[in-house]
């Protein structure tokens, strides 16, 4: 289903439940499957938010030029966003930063400014620094700062949670979501409080995240964590929080392919690997959504390939249960 605006708004994604993921628990489990936008993950639905915030309040304008740091998913989102809006935008990255990711800016004109890692290993500051620099230099132009700015979780409170809502029937246990900025997972939160349900919301952070009083450490995989605290992070109160080692996401990640033909990206992966966690110890009708924050294609080379995970993460690619088909009776 689109909205009427074409390719301006992000699309109205299917909320699908699965039965075969978990099986034989009886939970009842919805997928938001966001991998479905144009830019391919949720991130559409923040870079709209954003922009369009700025356009609003007269801070940017037809022609105008955006600047922002970005691990890659934001990075598309806004590219393609800046396409049919007239706009101009350089992307900031860093050596995490997936290669498809960038080439699919490039793809959308974007200009892709890619910051080596510094002494100290915070990438992030160093993006930030970078963001700073050509702002200066480029008179006129703007970040979106998807760390910091209302407008981020705004955007799920208006799209992503009353879409969950609509798309599972609502009377959620728990709600997971992965965290980077922590807006998707604050969007939610906020509508959450402010429907006065009793939902959990379950936080999905990567093991060498600093979220949630995590102690930094090295990440390979984009998509999920950070290595300083974003502004927005200081309003997140998740019931939950998992953090998640990257052989844990490698395995979620196989998992709902092979059971659930659905191939997502790693921070999917994580919040497959905190649900494995969390099931054993809920009602057989808990009812559970989760994020499939986005597409799993540019982790081919990574994450789904057998030789990449064991000699970067030196451990078996499969997991450790069994990943084969999974029979459901048809209801
Ligand atoms: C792959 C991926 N993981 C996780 C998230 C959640 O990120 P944030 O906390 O910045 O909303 C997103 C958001 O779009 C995403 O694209």
């Amino acid at each position: 289903m689109l909205h009427s605006s074409g390719t301006l708004t992000p699309f109205v994604t299917p909320t699908v439940k699965l039965s075969r993921l978990f099986a034989p628990h009886a939970a009842h489990i919805y997928a938001k499957l966001d991998l479905l936008q144009l830019s391919g993950s949720t991130k559409e639905r923040t870079a709209r938010g954003l922009i369009e915030d700025l356009l609003d309040s007269g801070r940017l304008h037809t022609g105008g030029m955006i600047v922002e740091s970005t691990s890659g998913n934001l990075g598309i989102a806004l590219a393609r966003q800046c396409v049919v809006r007239g706009l101009r935008f350089t992307a900031v990255v860093d050596e995490n930063a997936n290669p498809l990711a960038l080439n699919l800016m490039r793809v959308y004109g974007a200009t892709v400014e890619l910051v080596a890692t510094p002494a100290d290993g915070n990438k992030l500051a160093a993006r930030r620094r970078r963001v700073q620099d050509l702002l200066a230099e480029h008179p006129g132009s703007v970040t979106t700062n998807q760390y910091g700015s209302p407008a981020n979780p705004r955007a799920h409170f208006a799209s992503t949670m009353p879409e969950i809502m609509a798309g599972s029937g609502g009377d959620l246990d728990y709600l997971f979501i992965a965290t980077s900025t922590t807006g998707t997972l604050l969007g939610c939160q906020q509508y959450i409080r402010a429907h006065g349900l009793d939902t959990k919301i379950v936080a999905v952070d990567s093991v060498g995240s600093v979220l949630f009083g995590g102690a930094s450490g090295t990440r390979r995989l984009p998509g999920l964590g950070a290595g300083v605290l974003p502004e927005l992070a200081a309003a997140a109160q998740p019931d939950l929080v998992f953090q998640i080692e990257e052989i844990e996401m490698v395995h979620g990640c196989r998992l709902l392919a092979r059971r659930e033909g659905i191939l997502a990206g790693a921070s999917t992966g994580a919040i497959v690997a905190a649900m494995g966690k969390l099931l054993p110890d809920l009602d057989s009708g808990a009812r559970i959504a989760f994020m499939v924050h986005d597409t799993g294609v540019p982790y081919l080379p990574t994450v789904y390939d057998d030789d990449w995970v064991r000699a970067t993460l030196g451990a078996d690619p499969e997991p450790g249960f069994t990943a084969d088909p999974v029979e459901v009776p048809h209801p």
